[in-house]
């Protein structure tokens, strides 16, 4: 039995009972294994670790209020690594088997499930695919390694629905113009690194990125996506290279059930003076609204522009979208969007 103080975790990794594998080679895949040691023997010619032919996902296991445990659109999570997978040329699990995984991982490490009273907590799958064979070249990897990795976790930026202080970053990018941006390789993080470390010095959570074509329209954060909130509004960005988010699209319906307007359309930077409530939504804490908004025509310029929304508390139609989304996964509300997987 782990013995976790459930009410203070953070968003970092405890290790559980069991990692699963299986590898892809000679056209197909080995049977699932469970592995307790979470150290992978690998060449040290794999292409994962030279050209990051690697690619991941993020979804979380609730327990409920009944005390069933569910899996929170995990279909979606398995088609968007297939996406990712064909981006690096390498062989993706089915969607069968990417969510037969999850739900053995889950079963495997039920006693790292955060009890349904842990506000704010859950468990974070790691779904990983690695290219394994030994190479040279730059060319994609012919075998590759999926790995399904859980932990337990609290909110990833402070409390749940803390508001949080960002910063555009204007003199850098995420991803290029018609680049991997919309693909959730790890390379993309690798490459928001250095803008992410500078604005974390200068007191700041995350950074928003513009548009790397023209600087001109908002894209996303640096691992989640924006939505603004204007009247009865729900406005998110359309662009190519920003993660299509499935939590921005789950917000998106439910603020359409709610009866409110949903835009999803380029968003100039001009308009971030005219919304009410602007927030980060993604996986980790579903949204996290954003404070104080700091636009600087460098990250290292003393320059700015601030814009400023509430007063630090989550806004009021921010909320109801959250909770919302929290109760379908908590099994608080009826799913009328059939999003649940049960782990039964
Ligand atoms: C770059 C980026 N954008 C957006 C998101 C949010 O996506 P999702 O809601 O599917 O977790 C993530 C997290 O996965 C991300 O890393």
């Amino acid at each position: 039995m782990s013995t976790i103080d459930w009410s203070n975790l953070s968003f970092s990794y405890t290790k559980t009972n069991t990692i699963l594998r299986t590898v892809y080679k000679d056209g197909e895949w080995s049977p699932i294994e469970s592995l307790t040691d979470d150290y992978l023997i690998l060449s040290a010619f794999a292409g994962s670790l030279h050209y990051a032919i690697e690619c991941f996902e993020g979804l979380k296991a609730f327990r409920g209020k009944d005390g069933r445990v569910r899996l929170f659109r995990p279909e979606e999570n398995a088609l968007r690594l297939q996406r990712s997978a064909k981006y690096l040329g390498i062989e993706a699990p089915s969607v069968e088997t990417f969510v037969e995984m999850c739900k053995r991982v889950v079963k495997e490490n039920l006693d790292f499930l955060p009890p349904y009273e842990a506000t704010g907590a859950s468990m974070y799958l790691r779904p990983t695919l690695i290219g394994t064979n030994p190479q040279l070249g730059v060319q994609s990897s012919k075998e590759a390694t999926f790995l399904m990795l859980c932990s337990p976790v609290g909110a990833y930026i402070g409390g749940a629905l803390d508001a949080v202080d960002v910063v555009v970053a204007r003199n850098y990018d995420r991803a290029a113009p018609n680049g991997s941006g919309a693909f959730k390789v790890g390379g993309n993080y690798a490459c928001s690194l250095y803008s992410l470390n500078l604005a974390h010095e200068l007191g700041y959570k995350a950074v928003l990125y513009l548009d790397p074509k023209e600087g001109k329209y908002i894209d996303e954060f640096n691992s989640s996506n924006f939505f603004a909130i204007r009247g009865n509004s729900y406005i998110t960005p359309e662009s190519p290279t920003i993660l299509p988010s499935i939590t921005n699209k789950s917000l998106e319906t439910v603020a359409a059930h709610l009866g409110m307007t949903v835009e999803r359309r380029p968003v100039p930077v001009e308009e971030l003076s005219t919304f009410e409530e602007v927030g980060e939504c993604g996986t980790a804490v579903v949204i996290t609204p954003v404070h104080k908004l700091v636009d600087k025509p460098t990250l290292e310029s003393e320059e700015e522009t601030v814009y400023t929304y509430g007063d630090g508390q989550c806004g009021p139609k921010s909320l109801k979208l959250y909770n919302y989304i929290v109760s379908i996964q908590k099994g608080e509300i009826e799913d009328p969007f059939g999003w649940i997987t049960f782990v039964d």
